[in-house]
């Protein structure tokens, strides 16, 4: 996939710009405030929907406007053209249009462009709170499963009624026999949701031992673990996790009354990295966490690509500049390093850099 023009009216510094875009590479350059991340988060939001650094799509809209308008206009990597209109207004709210029809609901659309974002931020997914690292699968699996999106929409709607419920419990107005059936909307849709995750991690497991090897050019074993509170033994089905999990939820019903929130279930699980079988985060150089967080970045564009059948857009924001065992100093030998390290595709990548290579050194 790859876009092949792109217009931007009233959102954030941009007024309105309309840029045609290379199928290969293409390098934004500039000084600081000029928008260059604000080209990438407009591309992210035709990809996903929502932005990478903002919850409110009012503070996206240029000052002293009431509106924003993205259009993109894209390929297929077989050559099938298509556009996708993204209208947000503060009294219309936000309108997804895909070939000018309108698109209705999300899980319709997320993953007709499939892309993966790095910049800095991303380091969150190693060093922040537990919540990066499944905030990365989920938005990962749901660019490749609508299944497992609609599965999180439901599950998260049913955790948050069951959580209000045992308030309301806690407070004597409600009876603990109204629980069973979110209990069992929660144990359906949370063991889609284990195992849907446990399976993607086996395959970034793998495939980002592979990627740090040959970026880091050492023999450490890269290891990552699904952690979740509900036990997974291998070959379980759907159901026998469900059933599983539906008696972890109705044994803990006094500590999650007592607590007023659900224990156990997906949205309290995590991933384990080791490096040699020591924490990553816990012992790694910040050199090392740049090489894992860039090898998990490569795995999940292949990860996409398998599943897609699509490669993916490789959106890029002012990473290089930041790493230390790469050598940068040109725009060929950033093009080098993506031969020679990055996924099994090359092409359709977006990067931004603070100035132009050539003078960062
Ligand atoms: N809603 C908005 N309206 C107008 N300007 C904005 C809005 N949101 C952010 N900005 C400004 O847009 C500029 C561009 O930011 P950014 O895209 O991050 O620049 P760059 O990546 O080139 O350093 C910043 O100066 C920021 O203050
Ligand atoms: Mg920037």
């Amino acid at each position: 996939m790859f876009i092949k023009n792109i217009s931007i009216k009233n959102f954030r510094n941009i007024k309105e710009i309309n840029l045609d875009l290379n199928n290969n590479y293409n390098f934004f350059y500039g000084l600081n405030g000029q928008g260059k991340t604000s080209i990438l988060e407009s591309i992210y939001i035709l990809s996903l929907i929502k932005s990478f650094r903002s919850n409110s799509d009012r503070l996206l809209i240029n000052h002293n406007n009431d509106n924003y308008e993205l259009i993109g206009l894209l390929s297929s990597d077989k050559n099938h053209v298509f556009q996708v209109r993204i209208y947000f207004s503060t009294s219309d709210g936000k309108n997804i249009f895909l070939n000018s029809e309108r698109i209705n609901k999300i899980s319709n659309f997320i993953g007709e462009i499939p892309s993966i974002f790095l910049s800095l931020d991303s380091l969150s997914v190693i060093n922040g709170d537990p919540s990066f690292r499944r905030k990365f699968l989920d938005i990962l699996l749901c660019q490749t499963s609508p299944l497992y999106l609609k599965s999180l929409q439901l599950y998260k709607s049913a955790l948050n009624q069951r959580n209000q419920l045992l308030n309301n419990i806690y407070a004597r107005l409600d009876d603990r026999r109204s629980l069973l059936s979110w209990d069992e909307q929660i144990a359906k849709y949370g063991a889609e949701i284990l195992l849907f995750r446990t399976r993607v991690v086996e395959y970034l497991s793998h495939k980002t031992n592979n990627f740090y090897k040959k970026l880091s050019k050492k023999n450490d074993e890269i290891e990552i673990q699904y952690n979740s509170n509900i036990e997974i033994e291998n070959g379980l089905n759907s159901g026998s996790v469900k059933d599983y999990y539906l008696n972890k939820l109705i044994q803990n019903y006094d500590t999650d009354i007592e607590r007023k929130f659900t224990k156990f279930g997906p949205h309290r699980d995590d991933l384990i990295i080791l490096k040699n079988g020591y924490s990553f985060k816990d012992f790694a150089s910040t050199g090392e966490n740049k090489t894992l967080v860039l090898s998990l970045k490569f795995s999940e564009a292949e990860y996409l690509y398998a599943n897609k059948k699509e490669k993916p857009l490789l959106l890029m924001d002012d990473i290089f500049g930041e790493l230390d065992e790469v050598r940068t100093d040109s725009l060929l030998s950033l093009t080098i390093f993506w031969l020679k390290t990055g996924p099994s595709f090359h092409e359709n990548i977006i990067y931004i850099h603070q100035r132009f290579p050539s003078q960062d050194h």
